[in-house]
């Protein structure tokens, strides 16, 4: 009883809140269905080209991929080559992410069905369909290594990798903390499918960790969390090579592009609990729709909103849970 009349509350709460800070109808509606994450910690979300999935990056350093046949995940591919499963399976030790790995943002390549990751230790890495553990392919650029690689984007023509990382001096451990909040070592980057090189497209951003690719690919979009803005990129046209920036909005995570071209970003409204909510716009930062997340992850933040067959996965890396509503 005590949960449902908080829920009720919670809903409402950030129901006014979400109306008043952006005045666009609010859909709120329960889960279709929540499913367990081995491990928990689900930052992102990835599907195969054949549907299969999600995969999905664990906390014990597993990246994991969700088996219809089974109604459950198998092992997928791990980042670390120094990775065990007898010390690293099940853990939430933050510590052990050194040695045995933590993937965040993924995503398929679907001309060689590769699934490129983004390992918050280990970089920009990439395993095949079979699995195992992945190669990696980028650590550091211009002298800088990552220390927090978190997102990425894939253009499934060139394959080329748009990608964010979080820090040039702090590590996943130390997010969040104070050390963070002024931390403005995160760059946006370009893999080039090619010829392996990496160039840095934009730099002093604040904890950068979401990447989108339009579906014409003439801009990205990335987010910064705790610079609380979504900038454009142009990668074509006259303003090719220039940012600016599309819209300030609270605490944005991953950006995900929507089947209909435009973009769902995870949001943590600070009120100052944080208020997760998924918002849809449009390639001119128009807001479109604006899914408000209730239980159960009510007082934590979350990364991804992913639309996929008709259906909005909900990812936050500090639920066990995975949870899904009706797109
Ligand atoms: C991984 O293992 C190698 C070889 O045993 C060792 O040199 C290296 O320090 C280990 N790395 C970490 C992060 O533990
Ligand atoms: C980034 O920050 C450094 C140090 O504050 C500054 O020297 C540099 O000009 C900045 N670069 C850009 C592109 O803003
Ligand atoms: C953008 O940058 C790329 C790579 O440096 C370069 O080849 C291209 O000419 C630039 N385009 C414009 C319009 O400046
Ligand atoms: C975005 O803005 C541009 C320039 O004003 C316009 O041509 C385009 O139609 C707009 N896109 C949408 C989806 O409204």
């Amino acid at each position: 009883m005590a949960i449902i009349s908080s829920y009720i509350t919670m809903t409402m709460l950030s129901f006014l809140f979400l109306f008043f800070y952006f005045p666009v109808i609010v859909l709120s509606f329960r889960p279709l269905t929540t499913f367990e994450v081995p491990s928990g910690g689900s930052e992102a979300y990835a599907f195969d080209r054949d549907g299969g999935g999600p995969y999905t990056g664990v906390n014990d350093g597993r990246v994991v991929k969700y088996e219809e046949r089974i109604n459950g995940f198998v092992d997928f591919a791990y980042a670390s080559p120094n990775r065990t499963k007898e010390l690293c399976d099940g853990t939430n030790d933050p510590d052990l992410h050194t040695i045995c790995g933590r993937t965040f943002g993924l995503e398929m390549y679907h001309r060689t069905n590769e699934l490129y990751m983004m390992d918050t230790y280990y970089g920009l890495c990439v395993v095949g369909p079979e699995g195992g553990l992945a190669k990696q392919l980028a650590t550091g650029s211009e002298g800088e290594s990552f220390k927090f690689s978190n997102a990425l984007d894939i253009d499934q023509l060139t394959g080329d990798i748009y990608f964010a990382d979080s820090s040039s001096i702090n590590n996943l451990k130390h997010v969040p903390g104070q050390a963070a909040n002024l931390d403005t070592t995160a760059r946006f980057l370009k893999y080039d499918y090619k010829t392996g090189k990496v160039a840095v497209l934009l730099k002093n951003l604040s904890l950068a960790g979401g990447v989108a690719i339009s579906e014409d690919l003439s801009f990205v979009l990335v987010s910064e969390f705790m610079g609380n803005k979504i900038w454009k990129y142009w990668l074509k046209g006259p303003k090719a090579n220039t940012s600016e920036i599309l819209l300030d909005v609270q605490h944005p995570g991953n950006i995900k592009r929507a089947p209909s071209g435009d973009f769902w970003v995870a949001v943590n409204f600070q009120t100052p609990n944080p208020v997760p909510a998924g918002i849809k716009i449009n390639e001119n930062g128009t807001i479109l729709d604006m899914v408000s997340i209730g239980t159960p992850f009510n007082g934590v933040e979350i990364s991804e909103v992913y639309e996929f067959g008709g259906l909005l996965f909900v990812a936050s890396p500090f639920a066990s849970l995975g949870v899904v509503y009706k797109a």
